[in-house]
């Protein structure tokens, strides 16, 4: 007994101090995160895209850690392959990131440090894939290469933990459902069920050939710590099941949004906008017709938290 108690003792040792043999990180070992993406992530500003803080503020908070925010509202993985006026990662975040590493700016310790890339939700929507891209050759394939090719990027010049989260079920925003109405982001006509098939398409593919790329390329990146985080399983358990999540004082909403504007088609007539306030906002899923709610953010910082302080996470897979 004694003996196996020691043998155990050791690997635990050995799992503590030796975290690039283990597969995660270790229990306090992160202290800094850095963040590419969009709106979803973009903590540059308050109010955000959702209303309030995104997510990476509210973890920051929750896990004590140093937020580095390099993710930007509007943004795509690349203007090359989808085009929107906005600082795409590999145009501006990543060259952003890389000019303030290199001239000292920015000092991260690589093993205290893990990044976060949650990118798509602008790639496969209006003014990109949904409607045609303007670059021909670009392909959901393209756009998913891209995302892996950031992680690489990133690697190369020295990160070590990374945490790439997959597409949230974009076909259950009221953007991309097949009950949408004219709003702020789309306001001309449409077929909706269409919409919300190709969304569905697009979404699941994506994430599926996310999925078998980063499943090749982990071999490739020695030492390398990466989590798949599945954002596409949480929001669909968060629209199946709002009473584990929905805290708020109205009725809880998976459909509708806290800030919804219905627009006229090709009519510059003022929108009808519903409104939910205070403590009735926590029991919706989305804030508008694209973003998600305030308390949907706080959902996905409390388990983002857990996977970079090391706790296991349901929604994480440690690839490496
Ligand atoms: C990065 O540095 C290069 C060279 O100094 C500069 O041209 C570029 O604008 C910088 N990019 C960003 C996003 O700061
Ligand atoms: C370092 O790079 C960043 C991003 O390009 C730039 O904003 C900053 O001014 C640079 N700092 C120095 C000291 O060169
Ligand atoms: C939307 O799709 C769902 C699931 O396929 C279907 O049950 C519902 O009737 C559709 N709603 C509209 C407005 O088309
Ligand atoms: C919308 O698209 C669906 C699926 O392709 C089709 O069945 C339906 O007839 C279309 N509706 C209109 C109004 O064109
Ligand atoms: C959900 O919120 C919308 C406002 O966006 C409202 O119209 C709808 O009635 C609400 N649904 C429920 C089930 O409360
Ligand atoms: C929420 O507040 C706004 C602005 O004060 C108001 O116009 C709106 O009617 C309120 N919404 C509800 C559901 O009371
Ligand atoms: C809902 O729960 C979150 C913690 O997840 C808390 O910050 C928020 O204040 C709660 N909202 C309400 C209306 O109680």
């Amino acid at each position: 007994m004694a003996f196996l108690q020691s043998v155990k003792l050791v690997f635990a040792l050995l799992a503590l101090t030796t975290p690039s043999w283990a597969v995660g990180v270790a229990p306090g070992q992160i202290k800094n995160f850095v963040t590419f993406g969009d709106s979803y992530t973009d903590s540059s500003y308050y109010p955000t895209a959702d209303g309030g803080y995104a997510w990476p503020t509210w973890a920051a908070m929750y896990g004590d850690l140093n937020l580095y925010g390099f993710a930007r509202s509007g943004a795509t993985c690349s203007n090359l392959l989808t085009y929107r006026p906005f600082p795409p990662i590999m145009g501006w975040q990543l060259p952003a990131y890389l000019n303030e590493t290199n001239n000292g700016t920015l000092e991260l310790n690589p093993e205290e440090t893990i990044y976060t890339i949650w990118i798509g939700t602008n790639d496969l929507g209006v003014n990109a894939l949904l409607t045609g891209s303007d670059a021909p050759a670009t392909s959901i394939v393209e756009v998913r290469q891209c995302a892996i090719d950031v992680l690489k990027i990133l690697y190369e010049s020295g990160a070590r933990n990374f945490i790439m989260q997959n597409i949230l079920p974009l076909d259950l925003t009221i953007l991309y459902s097949n009950y949408s109405y004219p709003n702020t982001y789309w306001d001309l006509e449409r077929n909706t069920t269409e919409w919300n098939v190709y969304m569905k398409e697009l979404v699941r593919a994506g994430n599926e050939i996310t999925s078998l790329m980063l499943d090749a390329l982990v071999p490739t990146l020695p030492d390398a710590h990466i989590a798949s985080f599945d954002s596409h399983g949480l929001f669909t358990d968060m629209y199946n099941n709002p009473q584990n999540y929905f805290n708020g004082t109205a009725p809880h909403n998976v459909t509708g949004c806290i800030h919804s504007c219905v627009y006229t088609v090709d009519s510059t007539a003022e929108p009808a906008c519903t409104i939910a306030n205070g403590t009735d906002a926590d029991s919706f899923l989305w804030y508008d017709e694209l973003h998600p709610s305030q308390q949907s953010d706080r959902i996905v910082a409390r388990e983002i938290t857990a996977v970079m302080t090391g706790e296991s996470n349901q929604w994480a897979t440690w690839l490496s």
